[in-house]
């Protein structure tokens, strides 16, 4: 989704906000822009393209000033092209605002500006809410702040924006709602940054400001003043980032999706670090504390998601109702908060977000929360949205995730999953002590066994070089490898743009087979699980139509090797902790298919990292 960052100081801003907008690039966007404010001149430069095609533009231009934002720009009104890219200019070109999210009732705004001889060049909701606080502010004859804070108490929808004007220009204003907003501080305020995500802000600072719903921050160089819309002064929350410049840099990898999925031993260990000392039995969420009892005697567990979340939320299902004993219901957020569902003031919510931004799980908590049920988050950002609307939560602590297509973050929200339902089970004596205990021993193991699993990496580059010019895939698997499946499929439609479907392999029979013919490569998940034996018997099935099988196996199965045309060996876990496992090479094939086919793993076309419109 769009990305803002801005920067007020003592230095040059423009290589500040470019430097800043490649760091966001992540999250995917088609067009990208800046605004510069130099002795009292406002200038904006906008492109359609990459921040390269920006800097080109940008190149043979004289510009300085130490007060400047930028923006990158993912369509949703209007076309991506030069005029609809942000920052967006007032009818006088006197103010600059950039804008993250959607503003619903804008075209009612229009209208009436229009009514008032207000020109619009693009198509974008964006240039309206300029032209509406240019408007606010001559008719009232007020600060700019004032007319920020009536447009915002006007607008109906989701909104970031930065506001800057050449009428005061040693000034930047912010305000969010609905789409996330990060204020770094520098030495006595001497400086701020300003980002949709804290990854542009933390080489020059740790101490942030999350800004909240509603509320408008005025920075000046030496002064940061909050507000709410409603101009209640409020004292801003100062944070410390744990985070460092290595966690958002390549390290020597050739993508950022890639260092992440290596990245996954480390990732799983430090989700369980201080949560899980087998030796001593000891297993304890401590951001699930005050409201476990909830937790513990629900009625229903209903864990809510978008994308990869919702498939680590459907392992989840398998995963409490096999441990904890509890009925589970696993929804698409975006389903879920348009039915009318069903909540009970005990039903407890589970929702999983890796950016905890995701617009439609959080009007889906939102609605839960209406409700009376009570919400456990688990996210891997810290102090997102999603984290902070929960009633309590357990972060991933996976490290920030820059790749779109998501790998460590599943792995890790994976592993909390597991961890919270082996500590319900526990509490509900469900699990008996000495099943408990090997099952801490072996989840505290498998860092090490996804580390052995990453070793078949060239074999599984060998395998890509044979399918990269497939047209279709189907991944299919049962039990706790179902959603793994699903997946699989997910992680090679996004990055390498071939179609892919997931299935339970049971359900081939009734439909995909059909589709089975010796150009139809088939990944199976065949596992020596409680399925295997049918699984066999679907490899058969495929293999007697002349599909080509590629199959994820335990190490020395020599049934499936004799069967399938490629296998994949995988060390042997408990059932329940097998999808931690089974989705590392079914990452790795989707990440070689897609560099083979010369596409672009980590900003893959038309996604974004972080879906916060609806
Ligand atoms: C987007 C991303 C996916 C992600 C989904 C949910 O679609 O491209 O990778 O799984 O959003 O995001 P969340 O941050 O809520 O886990």
């Amino acid at each position: 989704m769009c990305g803002i960052v801005a920067y007020l100081g003592e230095q040059e801003a423009c290589p500040i906000v470019l430097k800043g907008l490649k760091r966001l690039e992540y999250r995917g966007y088609d067009s990208a822009g800046v605004a510069l404010i130099h002795q009292n001149n406002l200038s904006v430069f906008k492109k359609k393209g990459k921040v390269t095609d920006l800097e080109k533009h940008l190149a043979d231009k004289a510009i300085t000033g130490s007060i400047g934002m930028g923006h990158t720009r993912w369509a949703t009104h209007g076309e991506p092209n030069d005029i609809n890219a942000h920052p967006h200019f007032s009818s006088d070109s006197r103010l600059a605002l950039i804008h993250n999210g959607i503003i619903e009732n804008y075209a009612t705004i229009r209208q009436e500006l229009m009514h008032k001889g207000h020109q619009f060049l693009g198509q974008t909701d964006s240039e309206v809410l300029v032209h509406f606080i240019e408007q606010i502010q001559k008719e009232n004859q007020c600060s700019l702040f004032e007319a920020v804070r009536i447009a915002l108490n006007e607008v109906v929808g989701a909104y970031a924006i930065v506001v800057m004007s050449a009428d005061d220009p040693n000034q930047l204003l912010a305000a969010r709602k609905s789409s996330p907003l990060v204020i770094g501080i520098g030495k006595d305020q001497k400086e701020f940054w300003l980002a949709s995500d804290a990854t542009p802000i933390i080489e020059y600072t740790n101490e942030v400001v999350y800004l909240d719903d509603h509320q408008i921050a005025i920075l000046q160089k030496g002064s940061m003043e909050i507000k709410d819309i409603s101009n209640v002064p409020t004292t801003p929350y100062i944070q410390y980032l744990d985070l460092t410049l290595d966690a958002i840099e390549k390290g020597g990898f050739d993508s950022f999706m890639l260092k992440e999925i290596f990245e996954q031993p480390e990732s799983v260990h430090n989700c369980l670090r201080g949560r899980l000392i087998a030796e001593k039995g000891h297993l304890q969420l401590g951001g699930i504390n005050k409201y476990i009892d909830r937790l513990l005697y629900a009625k229903r567990i209903i864990i809510l998601g978008c994308g990869t979340s919702w498939h680590a939320g459907l392992v989840a299902e398998y995963i409490f109702e096999e441990l904890a004993r509890i009925p589970v219901e696993v929804e698409y957020a975006s389903e879920f908060r348009y039915r009318n569902p069903i909540i009970y003031p005990d039903d407890a919510v589970i929702a999983i977000s890796q950016s905890g931004e995701t617009a439609d799980t959080l009007a889906a908590i939102e609605l839960a929360k209406s409700k009376g049920a009570t919400i456990f988050g688990v996210c891997n950002v810290v102090g997102s949205s999603i984290a902070r609307a929960t009633h309590e939560g357990a972060y991933t602590h996976a490290g920030p995730e820059i790749g779109v297509a998501s790998t460590k973050a599943f792995t890790a929200q994976v592993t909390v999953l597991l961890m919270m339902a082996l500590m319900i089970a526990k509490k509900r004596q469900n699990v008996a002590e000495a099943q408990f205990s090997e099952l801490l021993y072996e989840l505290e193991s498998i860092p090490e066994k996804i580390a052995k699993t990453l070793k078949i990496n060239e074999e599984i580059e060998k395998i890509a070089h044979i399918y990269q010019h497939s047209s279709n895939m189907i991944y299919l698997g049962r039990g706790y490898n179902f959603p793994v499946a699903l997946e699989g499929a997910l992680k090679l439609k996004e990055i390498s743009y071939i179609h892919a479907e997931g299935y339970p392999a049971a359900e081939m029979k009734h439909g995909p087979i059909a589709l089975i013919d010796e150009e139809m490569p088939v990944v199976f998940i065949a596992i020596k699980d409680n399925s295997y034996e049918k699984v066999v018997s679907n490899i058969q099935e495929v293999k007697a139509r002349k599909g080509r099988v590629i199959a994820i196996v335990n190490e020395g199965d020599n049934l499936i090797s004799s069967m399938a045309d490629h296998v994949i060996e995988i060390p042997a876990t408990y059932d329940v902790l097998t999808p931690l496992l089974t989705v590392i090479p079914l990452q790795l094939l989707a990440y070689h298919i897609a560099v083979l086919r010369g596409c672009n793993v980590d900003q893959p076309r038309n996604l974004a990292k972080s879906v916060t419109v609806e």
